[in-house]
């Protein structure tokens, strides 16, 4: 799929840098013509001379070259690319491009780039998983940019964690599978449902979950990326809703039936992420409920199963998907759950592995189908189990 791909590889200063030589490479093998873009130090961790060798290309870093006084228009070579790929990503970099901060080739390019743009953080492990990098992230990705999970492990630092730039190879068979028109979901209308629900118990207090909406939000990114047009039904999370996604705002499971069992009539590809609460208050007090000396006692009254409803609405041709979040017979409840919702497959998330599911960014993840295959797959983080669940979708359904 990258055969004739014209890729702009930005390259910045980090000892993850020797990689982006492997990356060019792997790239150029598969057919892609590459044009690499350096920050200043960048250069102080390799080469342009192994990067112009390997890409047949000079390796542009600065506005003007020095002797010649030559300007390289970061306007053509936006215009230019198919792709842009920023491998490695420093926290400086990430900072700059989610600002505007336009003050070198590499970030006044990527401002001018039409095409899609790809990062691979590198980074210390306290250096990624800080808030204002955490921040930065979740900024490029609401503007439709495609972050590339950066892998655990031991680091240049000597601490072990998350911060180790992607594979190449790995890298470039994310770019492979993005130009895969095969995958396209053209013309299909996917709903996604994703967050907790808040069930009011008076006007300052309600029933939730810790869910934080990632794995949805995840989902309905992956989708809106090959081309689908995508509903976003949300709980209250902190996220911003990824380029191209309509995001309709809920609060209560109430609410988020009403919204869902509106849209679904209209839509092929429904995806039930959200963690709905079971149950609410069976009132919501008007007044703020004052302390007394006694216990209480809250009365619940269960909520509609959302899922459950859908899928007695669903027609011929429409896909039901769901999620199951189970602590003990995880198989076993997975699948009754997916016959008593007239699912067509259910992703069945378990509680018994640490790193995984609520709040974090990875999730264990295994695929049950109707007829009851099943597919287990490693830990990963949430944009690649979306990959996963949008691709698993594609060639189930759509060929
Ligand atoms: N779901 C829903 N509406 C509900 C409850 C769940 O749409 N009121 C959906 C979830 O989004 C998920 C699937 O149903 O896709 C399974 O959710 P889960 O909470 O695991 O199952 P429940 O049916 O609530 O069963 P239990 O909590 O008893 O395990």
């Amino acid at each position: 799929m990258l055969e004739n791909r014209k890729i702009i590889l930005g390259i910045t200063g980090s000892i993850a840098a020797y990689k982006a030589v492997y990356l060019a490479r792997t790239l150029i093998k598969r057919g892609a013509e590459v044009q690499v873009v350096i920050t200043p130090s960048g250069k102080e961790f390799i080469t342009p001379v192994t990067l112009s060798s390997l890409t047949q290309k000079p390796v542009i870093s600065e506005f003007f070259t020095a002797n010649t006084g030559e300007w390289h228009s970061h306007v053509d070579l936006g215009l230019w690319a198919d792709a842009m790929l920023v491998a490695p990503a420093t926290a400086s970099t990430i900072a700059k491009m989610a600002n505007g901060i336009a003050d070198n080739m590499l970030v006044t390019t990527y401002l001018s780039a039409r095409s899609p743009v790809f990062v691979a953080p590198a980074m210390d492990f306290d250096m990624y998983r800080h808030p204002t990098t955490r921040r930065n992230l979740d900024l490029l990705r609401s503007y439709g940019n495609h972050i590339i999970e950066p892998a655990e492990g031991a680091l240049a630092s000597g601490l072990e964690g998350k911060g180790r730039m992607e594979e190449p190879e790995k890298i470039a068979d994310i770019l492979d599978r993005f130009f895969d028109e095969s995958g396209s979901f053209a013309g299909k209308r996917v709903m996604v449902t994703a967050g907790p629900t808040y069930e009011k118990i008076d006007p300052v207090r309600f029933i939730g979950n810790y869910s934080s909406g990632k794995m949805g939000y995840a989902i309905a990114a992956a989708f809106a990326a090959r081309g689908a047009d995508v509903t976003l039904v949300s709980g209250p999370v902190t996220l911003s809703a990824p380029a191209g996604v309509k995001r309709v705002d809920v609060e209560s499971a109430r609410e988020m039936y009403n919204v869902a069992t509106a849209c679904f009539p209209d839509t092929d590809i429904a995806v039930m992420c959200a963690a709905v609460a079971d149950f609410a208050p069976a009132q919501t007090a008007v007044s703020k409920i004052k302390r007394g000396t006694d216990g209480m006692t809250l009365q619940l009254v269960p909520n509609p199963d959302i899922a459950a409803a859908l899928g007695k609405m669903k027609k011929p041709g429409q896909i039901l998907a769901g999620f199951a979040l189970e602590s003990d017979n995880e198989e076993a409840n997975a699948r009754h759950k997916l016959e008593k919702k007239n699912l067509d497959f259910i992703v069945l998330n378990s509680l018994a592995d640490k790193g995984a599911c609520f709040g974090g960014d990875n999730n264990k993840v295994t695929v049950i189908s109707r007829s009851g295959d099943i597919k287990a797959c490693p830990m990963k983080s949430k944009s690649e189990v979306a990959e996963d669940i949008v691709t698993y979708i594609s060639e189930m359904f759509l060929k």
